[in-house]
């Protein structure tokens, strides 16, 4: 069965545009694992755009299944080691930027995310990098020692067409390549109630992590009924 993870952070965003106390992220992701989520993903920026410190501390106390979205930063990694969160997914992360752009490169910096991947490992949390669907990336994330990949899906979920089936070929290829070098494969960025069609030719998924999406079409029917129905939209996934 394909997971789902729900990614609560603009939950907070809703707060934060009036420096608010409510919406509360731990009272979505409730919602949301009632719902039949597996498992609730929160990214801990430095700029606390919109999940803070406190609001993780409450979910890891709170939710199943907590997923750690965080830049392998000296800070994130003491926050990390010491709350641990049951998964962290090592993202990149630019300050200008309005969402994560695009995956880490692991090419460029293996030394240093293998001494971040061991030392959360060391604390018992499971390990997933987030990259590109890119074939040295994904040997490079082996080399890491990551437990999981996690695969960019923002270039297909940007386009349309023939260009959209290039970088679904891409992303499929990728997962097949993750798979035949033991590592497991997740995926995330721009999935919608649209997209998750193609999304689910891509083979060997674990699970997927979607915020955006959901949390926008909570505003129109709700929490519950946003979660449901990606579920039912992912439930005939068989690869
Ligand atoms: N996975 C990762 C690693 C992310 O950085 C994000 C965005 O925070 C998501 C999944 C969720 O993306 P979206 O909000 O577009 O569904």
């Amino acid at each position: 069965m394909l997971k789902l993870g729900v990614n609560v952070d603009h939950v907070a965003t809703v707060r934060q545009a009036r420096l608010a106390k409510y919406p509360n992220p731990l009272d979505a992701a409730l919602i949301c694992e009632k719902s039949g989520a597996w498992g609730i993903t929160a990214h801990l920026r430095e700029d606390r755009r919109h999940i803070n410190d406190h609001d993780l501390t409450e979910l890891k106390n709170n939710v199943k299944f907590l997923n750690m979205e965080m830049a392998a930063t000296a800070e994130m990694l003491d926050i990390a080691i010491k709350l641990k969160p049951n998964s962290c997914c090592l993202v990149p992360e630019k300050r200008q930027e309005l969402t994560t752009e695009g995956g880490l490169d692991v090419i460029g910096n293996t030394a240093y995310l293998s001494d971040a991947v061991k030392r959360l490992q060391e604390a018992g949390i499971i390990v997933s990098i987030f990259i590109d669907p890119d074939l040295e990336q994904i040997k490079a994330a082996q080399y890491a020692g990551a437990d999981y990949i996690e695969l960019h899906t923002g270039a297909f979920s940007n386009c349309e067409g023939a260009a959209q089936r290039v970088e679904l070929d891409r992303l499929i290829k990728a997962a097949n390549y993750a798979h035949s070098i033991e590592l497991k494969v997740n995926a995330g960025h721009g999935i919608d109630y649209w997209n998750i069609a193609g999304i689910l030719e891509i083979p060997h998924l674990q699970e997927l992590n979607i915020g955006h999406s959901i949390i926008a079409r909570a505003v129109m029917t709700g929490m519950e009924n946003a979660v449901r129905e990606m579920i039912s939209l992912m439930r005939p996934y068989s690869k």
